[in-house]
């Protein structure tokens, strides 16, 4: 039986209107990534990883294509209901000082998050937050705290707590360890992966670094320009590349190039990339990019 996708996008396009000109940010993404998957989308800065993850969250709306949440058609939906539905779709973002608000408690902040989806009850809201600050490693009163009192490690746990507070799905991560420390990154990744077997999470994991990318994901799809090049499991398309821009990612971190990472689909049976009919299969889930012209 083919696992249904928790998302799945298809021929996503989004066009901005910047300074009264059209700038193409996507050009057709077909993903459908599954529960316990951690897909990666990599790519070099401006290539529409961050546009992408955003639409996933219904941050923002697609010029055209199609988003499904658990195969439900979302992206058609009237904005009341779209909130709702959005609400198994949470993001953490790059920058753990921006994304929280300085004059709220992070207890006020996850506790809101609660609130949202439905538990009016205060004390349970305040016994929730509780459980979610020790899931990721911080002390239940942290929660009167203020962001300004942690650290930038700390911050990001508070806001995968955040993330979780909504019992969501799917948790789109935006280069989620690159403004940290390195010796914090680890910590922080190992939390990410914990948390997802826990709940049976789909992450969608944005970063333009291969190693981060080679440490979590199950399959990768690499970006250039608003289009997916390649796509597939990561040790497959860590191990043997097959477009250039590929291999130049790859070139960029060679030990990663030399070796395979031990990943593999977490299925035997993974869904087909969808109707681009670019993008052709070259071995087991493993798609490129036909035209090279780029
Ligand atoms: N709100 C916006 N208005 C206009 N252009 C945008 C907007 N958001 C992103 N872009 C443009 O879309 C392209 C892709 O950006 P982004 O998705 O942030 O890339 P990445 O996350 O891969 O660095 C860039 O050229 C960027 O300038
Ligand atoms: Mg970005």
């Amino acid at each position: 039986m083919t696992p249904v996708p928790v998302l799945s996008a298809s021929s996503i396009t989004k066009v901005f209107q910047a300074g009264g000109k059209q700038l193409t940010a996507l050009r057709g993404i077909s993903i459908a990534p599954l529960a316990g998957e951690t897909f990666g989308i990599i790519g070099e800065s401006g290539s529409g990883k961050s546009t992408f993850g955003r639409i996933a969250v219904g941050l923002e709306m697609p010029s055209s294509g199609e988003l499904y949440i658990e195969g439900e058609r979302v992206d058609d939906l009237p904005a009341s209901l779209r909130r709702k539905k959005f609400l198994r779709c949470q993001m953490i973002f790059q920058d753990p000082y921006s994304s929280l608000n300085p004059r709220l408690t992070i207890g006020k902040q996850i506790g809101e998050a609660i609130y949202a989806q439905g538990v009016l009850d205060w004390r349970q809201i305040r016994g929730d937050v509780g459980e979610l600050l020790e899931k990721v490693g911080l002390r239940r009163d942290s929660a009167d705290r203020y962001p300004h009192e942690f650290s930038g490690g700390q911050r990001q746990r508070i806001a995968i707590a955040r993330a979780l507070a909504p019992s969501p799905r799917i948790v789109v991560a935006d280069e989620p360890v690159s403004s940290l420390d390195v010796s914090i990154q680890a910590q922080i990744l190992d939390l990410l992966a914990s948390v997802q077997n826990e709940h049976l999470l789909c992450y969608i994991l944005i970063s333009h670094d291969m190693s981060v990318i080679a440490r979590l994901c199950d399959r990768v799809a690499v970006m250039h320009r608003g289009r997916i090049v390649e796509l597939g499991p990561t040790s497959s398309v860590i191990g043997t590349p097959q477009h250039p821009y590929t291999r130049n990612l790859l070139d960029a971190v060679p030990r990663l190039g030399r070796r395979r990472s031990g990943h593999g689909p977490t299925t035997a049976a993974l869904p087909t990339h969808g109707d681009d009919d670019n993008l052709i299969e070259i071995s087991s889930g493993h798609f490129v990019l036909q035209s090279t012209a780029m």
